[in-house]
């Protein structure tokens, strides 16, 4: 797809991967349309530009869903819950937002006529734990929360939907992403702001386990490149950098980063409940259909992430006090 003056819906396109979407989508001269309820997105993470239309609203809603769809011809669809430990907390709102609120994407996608392609975005958590390394797209998914099994459910809709209506969609598995704008006290934006708050000693649950961290502009990159690539139609496509890193290992490179002594320390009420201890991405078939590699190595990404953030300092809420859950 030639994305000049292409129009383009962003779902969740003022979240940390979507901003990162939209500001790609634009430089490639496309129209964009970013439809996002702020849940946790933030308006000052898009650009300002006139090729930009944002909308503020919910994927669940059908009338306003089959509205805006219209007239797009690629549909990126990020807008999601992805937070796992909010789903300890609030697994229905998972499943309302992350599956019911897809299936209403692609079923009014299908309604229009003019979207050509829909790309959905899953995660590399629906397979659970590494059963082999690295992970390819026949790795059995074996989901270890209600954030994934929804995602999950999401993926399936999509892919049935699909096949039943001979309508073109891919679903892209990112495994972890980090960069700047993020949203979520995700591991490494949990690491950097203990660093920058000044502690002398980082606290941290699950430090045992690995995961496969690919930088936000690569991650993003892939899903457009789903969007253009004829031959990605029908296709899961794993995506993220090949390497495993120990959590305790990351956290030692971001240490050195602050250039002050820091004490890493095992804090068994932060471990996660049931969490995955292990993802390596098996990106052949990313590297073949969609001629995607990643570019920007871990040591340039986290540098570049700490700088964001010692500028745009954070303030995360814990679980139970986000406010949409309340609405
Ligand atoms: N961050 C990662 O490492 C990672 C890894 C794998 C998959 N993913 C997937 O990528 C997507 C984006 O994740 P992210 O990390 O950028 O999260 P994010 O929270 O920054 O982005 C999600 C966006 O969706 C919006 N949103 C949430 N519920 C909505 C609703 N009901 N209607 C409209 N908008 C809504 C939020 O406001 C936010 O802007 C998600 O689908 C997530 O499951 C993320």
């Amino acid at each position: 797809m030639n994305f000049k003056d292409r129009r383009i819906l962003v779902t969740g396109g003022a979240g940390f991967i979507g901003s990162e979407v939209t500001l790609q989508l634009i430089k490639l001269g496309a129209n964009v349309t970013v439809l996002d309820n702020f849940s946790s997105g933030k308006r000052k993470y898009l650009p300002k530009s006139n090729k930009l239309r944002i909308v503020k609203g919910d994927i669940r809603k059908k009338e306003l869903v089959r509205r805006i769809i219209k007239d797009h011809e690629g549909v990126i669809h990020l807008a999601a819950l992805p937070f796992i430990p909010d789903s300890f907390f609030y697994p229905g709102e998972f499943f309302d937002v992350n599956t019911n609120g897809t299936v209403n994407m692609l079923w009014n996608a299908i309604k229009t006529k003019t979207v050509e392609t829909f790309v959905h975005i899953s995660t590399s958590e629906v397979y659970g734990s590494a059963q082999f390394v690295p992970m390819d797209e026949n790795h059995p998914t074996t989901p270890h929360s209600t954030y994934a099994v929804s995602k999950l459910a999401g993926d399936r809709a999509v892919f049935t939907l699909h096949k039943e209506n001979g309508f073109p969609a891919v679903v892209i598995r990112p495994f972890n992403s980090y960069g700047p704008r993020f949203t979520e006290p995700y591991i490494i934006p949990e690491i950097i702001n203990q660093i920058i708050r000044g502690t002398k000693e980082l606290t941290l649950g699950n430090i045992h386990s690995s995961r496969d961290f690919t930088f936000v502009e690569d991650t993003a990159n892939s899903m457009i490149k789903a969007l253009q690539e004829k031959k990605a139609v029908g296709e899961i496509i794993n995506v993220g950098s090949g390497n495993e890193i120990q959590i305790k290992n990351l956290a030692s490179k971001i240490t050195k980063l602050s250039k002050r002594k820091i004490k890493i320390r095992y804090d068994e009420s932060r471990e996660r409940p049931y969490d995955v201890n292990r993802l390596i991405c098996n990106n052949k078939k990313a590297r073949k259909i969609l001629k995607w590699k990643p570019k920007i190595s871990m040591d340039k990404g986290l540098l570049f992430t700490y700088k964001w953030a010692k500028k745009n300092p954070i303030k995360f809420s814990a679980p139970f006090k986000r406010w949409y859950y309340k609405n």
